[in-house]
């Protein structure tokens, strides 16, 4: 997602600390505990925030972190977000490449990624959010029995992403070509997951779950 910077943007997101956590780093290991919260899901690649939102609205049992690397992007989700907001969301301004230094090992219930960036070009491949160098982070980080759900438009990246679940012996739990086909009020629509739903286009959706360490 492309925005012209917003000189408003980082002093708005510096403005709220309680929510923009600047020092990720001093989080590791405790993103749910302070707030006694259940399941702690990551976002990447969060954007204007609409998902982020509303699925923190539908589990307020649960921690919500949204991670979005374009400052001017973020804040759009914060000042949505700052209408009503909730004690169980946070936002890091940040690259995911730096995912390990923000939680702990097998902390991360559940990692989103809806409509990431499909990087066409074989050239730019290892910057898909589902590269095997970022698969092995979130092999990491994710708890045993942790899961990815992904969503997208693309279906290129959809095919590239599922091999890499698969060669990486990941577990396929459910796969779609067609999501939207049916109604699915548990999951947010995301921005760009709209945008799709209006052009008539099929939303492609996979969960894989890591396959336990210890095993
Ligand atoms: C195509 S947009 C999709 C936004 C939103 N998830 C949606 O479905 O509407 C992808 C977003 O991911 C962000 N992004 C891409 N690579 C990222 C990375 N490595 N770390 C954090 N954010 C990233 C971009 O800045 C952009 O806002």
């Amino acid at each position: 997602m492309r925005v012209r910077k917003k000189h408003w943007a980082n002093p708005l997101l510096n403005a709220h600390p309680e929510i923009v956590i600047h020092n990720p780093q001093e989080r590791v290991g405790q993103w749910c505990s302070n707030l006694s919260l259940r399941n702690l899901h990551v976002e990447i690649g969060g954007g204007k925030g609409d998902y982020w939102i509303e699925m923190a609205r539908k589990f307020p049992e649960d921690c919500w972190v949204t991670v979005e690397k374009d400052s001017s992007v973020a804040a759009f989700a914060l000042r949505k977000m700052l209408e009503s907001p909730q004690p169980n969301m946070f936002l890091i301004n940040g690259d995911a490449k730096d995912l390990n230094l923000w939680f702990d090992h097998q902390e991360i219930d559940v990692i989103h990624l809806n409509f990431s960036d499909p990087w066409p070009k074989k050239a730019h491949h290892k910057r898909r959010l589902t590269h095997q160098s970022f698969l092995q982070n979130y092999q990491k980080l994710l708890k045993n029995d942790g899961e990815i759900q992904m969503k997208t438009d693309n279906m290129d990246l959809f095919e590239f992403s599922c091999q890499i679940f698969s060669q990486n012996n990941w577990i396929c739990m459910d796969i779609s070509v067609d999501y939207r086909r049916n109604s699915h009020p548990e999951d947010a629509i995301s921005e760009y997951e709209q945008r799709f739903i209006d052009l008539k286009q099929p939303i492609y959706r996979c969960v894989w779950r890591k396959r336990n360490e210890s095993k």
